[in-house]
């Protein structure tokens, strides 16, 4: 349900200097979304007609993440006049002239403001038909913060910066989330008049508050419940307590839809992750982007799927896997890499210090030791040996290697791509396949074996392995003779 009286203004155009990044702060991710990302869902989730992102720093990608996140967003660029009522201006500016609705402006550094927080905050705004409301908290710590400054009766009367407020406004623990709704015709009254008379020398969209109220216009500060919501991200200490929080409210939400989590602490499972029920995850499990993992899959533990699909009943262990279906039943690891492509099919098995790309491997095929699968189809039911290679490249194309159903490979196999193996072939183990082998056909490349009787005590005379080579051909050597 769109709400056409309501716009959300996205601050963003900050430095972020604290972070001390490459990256524009609001593009660094949680749960494998940016910043940005999080706020411009809630936006959407809000209803709201119009959504303007402010940009400056970093402009270009953090537009891209805007038509990403919100392909309906406006982006309104901020001069080189600073501060967040100079950005609040130009969000403004891209909004239709005669709008005259509510205007939610919000930070794009507050990754966990949920929509119904700013839902509450709205209602409250419009029962009071106020000129500006402001979400605020109670916390414990309010350094950095913005203060929220109450008259003796207890009203808003305005919003004190940490580098403006004197020793007793510094001691209030009431802040400022920096989530607001504005009437539009009081915030474009007012935005023109900013000034920038202050420590950091910038035009503040704070004051906006304090110059409403001394207008004589409604003004509230109503403080959140759950203060962690409202908590801004500045630097990577805050990041990273940011995203665990958002963390263990997706964990919860599957441990409430009947998955396992063993250790939600090391469990790191990003949005759009999908987990059917009876699903076990063991610790240090990372889940990323749009993995899907089917009822009754035991996942990890130290595994990191990354765009997979995990069939039902499928075990996954000590495995790292991009872009990868892994079917029913199938069984994974311990210590396999599965790269973009892989495809193992119902029952099948990809086994220890294994290796695939772009590989189908059919029903019931196994791949179980020390291999590299890569540029390969396999049919089902098809077993290949420890230590099988596909030889898939030869420094200028990559060339494909297809093998059949029920084929047996030896161990030591090398594969020299292109090659064909067609249904039940079986392969000698060291066998180096460079021709193509038929159904049914054994293939051999490897010369018989010659045994050169007495070669070692005639060539490598006084050493031990001589001694104990005539030893066991008298029959008193500690092996008790030759085979
Ligand atoms: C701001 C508030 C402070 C509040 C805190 C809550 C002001 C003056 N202060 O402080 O009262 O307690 O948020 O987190 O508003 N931005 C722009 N253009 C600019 C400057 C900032 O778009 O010129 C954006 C930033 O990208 C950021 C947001 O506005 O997303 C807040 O800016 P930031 O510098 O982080 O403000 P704080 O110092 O945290
Ligand atoms: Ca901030």
């Amino acid at each position: 349900m769109t709400d056409s009286r309501l716009a959300v203004i996205v601050l963003a155009a900050g430095a972020g200097t604290r972070m001390r990044s490459r990256t524009a702060k609001v593009l660094h991710p949680i749960a494998g979304v940016p910043m940005i990302g999080h706020v411009l869902q809630t936006a959407q989730e809000l209803g709201a007609a119009h959504v303007v992102a402010v940009l400056r720093h970093e402009r270009d990608a953090v537009a891209a993440a805007v038509a990403e996140y919100a392909p309906e967003a406006l982006v309104a660029d901020q001069d080189e006049v600073p501060g967040t009522g100079r950005a609040a201006e130009a969000g403004l500016a891209a909004l239709p002239a005669d709008f005259d609705g509510d205007v939610v402006v919000v930070s794009g550094d507050v990754p966990l403001l949920d929509a119904g927080t700013l839902g509450e905050l709205l209602t409250a705004h419009r029962a009071a038909s106020a000129a500006a409301t402001l979400l605020s908290a109670i916390v414990d710590d309010p350094a950095g913060y913005g203060r929220i400054v109450r008259d003796g009766q207890g009203r808003l009367s305005r919003i004190v910066e940490q580098k403006d407020a004197t020793d007793a406004e510094r001691a209030i623990a009431e802040i400022n989330s920096g989530t607001y709704v504005f009437a539009a015709a009081a915030l474009r009254q007012q935005l023109p008049r900013l000034a920038a008379d202050n420590a950091q020398g910038e035009r503040y969209l704070t004051d906006v508050v304090g110059l409403l109220g001394a207008a004589g216009s409604a003004i509230a500060a109503v403080p959140v419940a759950d203060a962690w919501r409202i908590e801004g991200v500045n630097d990577r200490v805050q990041l990273s307590r940011m995203a665990a929080r958002l963390n263990a409210i997706i964990v919860h939400r599957h441990q409430m839809n009947g998955v396992t989590v063993v250790d939600p602490a090391t469990t790191w499972i990003e949005q759009n992750v999908s987990i059917g029920e009876d699903a076990v995850i063991w610790p240090n499990t990372r889940l990323a982007g749009a993995t899907t993992i089917d009822r009754g899959a035991v996942i990890g533990p130290d595994t990191t799927l990354v765009d997979c699909e995990v069939g039902e009943d499928a075990t996954v262990k000590r495995a790292d896997a991009t872009l990868a279906l892994i079917g029913p039943r199938a069984t994974v690891g311990p210590f396999a890499y599965l790269r973009p492509g892989t495809e193992l099919g119902a029952d099948g098995k990809i086994g220890t210090y294994v290796e695939t790309k772009n590989a189908k491997i059919g029903e019931g095929s196994k791949v179980p030791h020390l291999s590299y699968i890569g540029d390969t189809t396999i049919g089902e039911h098809t077993n290949i040996g420890a230590g099988a290679i596909t030889a898939n490249y030869d420094d200028v194309h990559k060339h494909p290697t297809t093998i059949g159903s029920h084929v047996h490979s030896g161990s030591h196999t090398v594969f020299v791509a292109p090659v064909t193996l067609g249904d039940g072939a079986k392969t000698g183990a060291g066998a180096v396949v460079r021709k193509d082998v038929p159904a049914g056909a054994l293939a051999m490349s490897v010369a018989p074996q010659r045994n050169i009787e007495g070669w070692v005590e005639k060539n490598r005379a006084g050493t031990e392995s001589a001694r104990v080579a005539a030893a066991a051909e008298e029959g008193t050597g500690p092996a008790g003779g030759r085979p």
